[in-house]
């Protein structure tokens, strides 16, 4: 196992700067063993290149108020249990990154049984499904992308998806929502009609019996109003939803420690375990949807799913089987 943390010293003054108090410049300086004109030059960075409103107080210091609740490497892997976290080869901690999945890409190796986690303070450019964008600003909200290989053909691993989206409900629940959360096939993550987190899952086949899979989270903690607000479809986040601020090292490594033990329980027993875990969570069961195909867009009843996890939509008297990743779903 190895590990890898992006430390920069504008991450440095951040750290000391995140509990929220007023520190000055010639003690960040000290700290940090540079001058207070280099503090300062640090201080205009954070604030331009990751959009922290650093406060300025005159005669005090610096202070971010409200404080930031970073990642920490040995916090967040705590609330892994050790036999998860040794299947992994790599525990990645990055400061600021295009796209924890796009970063991940790097590590495939053909042939290589690779199993790398990855977590990032802000993405500059977050993936969503189907081309969107996914807003990922820094310090707050989880960002995980999780490299796996299967000694499997590809087909057989297309139900993955949902077993995913059943591991981040059970994440969310164990960290304290105990009801109200929901699941839109394949994998969006609910809480009462407004999207929480997303799933965005990558399928590298490699070669007949071994495939590689990229599993990216993004987890709402805490988003402004005006960022919600801009968000085309309802959303919400952990902190609205409990009220109080989200440890963000203990989700994170309730997620990675619940995403490890799904993927062990999937790469043995495949989708059937989480089949009627995935329906006690199916927001859209028997409800009126509209899906987006390739070129058409069609209307139909939400049937759950099959065993390989297909979307089951009643439609012209018959049941069809549409393929996870093939569609989006909306509510009409
Ligand atoms: C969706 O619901 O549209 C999927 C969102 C997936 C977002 C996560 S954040 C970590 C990983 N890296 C990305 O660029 N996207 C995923």
């Amino acid at each position: 196992m190895s590990f890898e943390n992006t430390t920069s010293t504008a991450n440095k003054v951040l750290q000391l700067l995140a509990d929220g108090e007023c520190h000055s410049g010639q003690q960040l300086g000290a700290m940090l063993k540079i001058t207070r004109s280099a503090i300062w030059k640090i201080i205009h960075e954070i604030k331009s290149r990751y959009s922290i409103p650093v406060e300025s107080v005159a005669g005090k210091g610096y202070r971010i108020i409200g404080g930031l609740n970073l990642l920490h490497q040995k916090t967040l892997v705590n609330f892994v249990e050790q036999e998860n976290f040794t299947a992994l080869n790599q525990f990645i901690l990055l400061n600021s990154i295009d796209s924890t999945n796009n970063y991940l890409e790097q590590f495939i190796v053909k042939g290589n049984k690779t199993r790398i986690a990855c977590f990032a303070e802000q993405q500059t450019q977050g993936k969503g499904r189907r081309g969107r964008t996914w807003i990922s600003p820094y310090g707050h909200n989880i960002y995980h992308s999780l490299l796996w290989s299967f000694n499997k053909d590809p087909g057989e691993i297309l139900g993955l998806s949902i077993a995913i989206g059943v591991a981040v409900a059970k994440t969310l629940k164990n960290y304290g929502v105990d009801t109200g959360l929901g699941l839109k096939w394949p994998n969006d993550i609910y809480y009462e009609n407004k999207k929480l987190g997303g799933v965005l899952i990558e399928f590298r086949a490699s070669a007949h019996d071994c495939c590689y899979v990229i599993i990216g989270v993004g987890i709402n903690t805490h988003l402004s109003e005006e960022t919600i607000n801009s968000i085309e479809q309802p959303c919400t986040t952990l902190k609205q939803i409990l009220n109080k601020n989200v440890d963000r090292n203990r989700l994170a490594g309730l997620l990675l420690n619940e995403l490890i033990m799904t993927l062990n329980e999937f790469d043995q027993q495949g989708l059937q375990p989480f089949l009627p875990r995935w329906q006690e969570l199916d927001i859209l069961q028997n409800k009126s949807v509209s899906l987006q195909l390739q070129n058409q867009q069609i209307t139909g009843i939400m049937r759950g799913i099959s065993p390989r996890g297909e979307l089951l939509l009643a439609r012209n008297e018959k049941i069809e089987n549409y393929l996870s990743g093939e569609v989006s779903v909306r509510l009409v």
